[in-house]
């Protein structure tokens, strides 16, 4: 096993380099008092107003899903567009809600 570089770099950065913004995770973001906080997450039917994670975010609210969009678990997930049944030239069983995903049904005759 050779000398990794990325390994040597790591020991020598200058330690007032390494608590940036960049090191948040992904579901973090950098709060005032000099520390990464993990984003709200969010229920069903509901997603943050703003996009967080990678130390950006933070102000953001859970709001319900837009128009034709869905989110069917709690969590950071964002909302995900109904699928579209006549797009693919089917009936529709069920309308989309917030909480759920449009259901689909047989293919329509023509
Ligand atoms: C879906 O919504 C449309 C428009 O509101 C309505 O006409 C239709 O009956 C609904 N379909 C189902 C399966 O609930």
């Amino acid at each position: 096993m050779g000398l990794n570089p990325g390994f040597l770099l790591f020991f020598t950065w200058p330690l007032v380099d390494v608590m940036t913004v960049d090191d948040c995770q992904e579901h973090e973001y950098w709060a005032e008092g000099g520390n990464c906080v993990a984003c709200k997450e969010c229920g069903a039917g509901l997603e943050l107003s703003q996009d967080c994670g990678f130390g950006t975010g933070g102000d953001g609210q859970c709001v319900r899903c837009g128009h034709n969009r869905y989110k069917e678990t709690w969590g950071f997930g964002k909302c995900k567009r109904c699928l579209s049944c006549s797009l693919f030239n089917r009936l529709q069983k069920s309308n989309c809600t917030a909480l759920s995903n449009s259901v689909c049904g047989d293919c329509l005759v023509g």
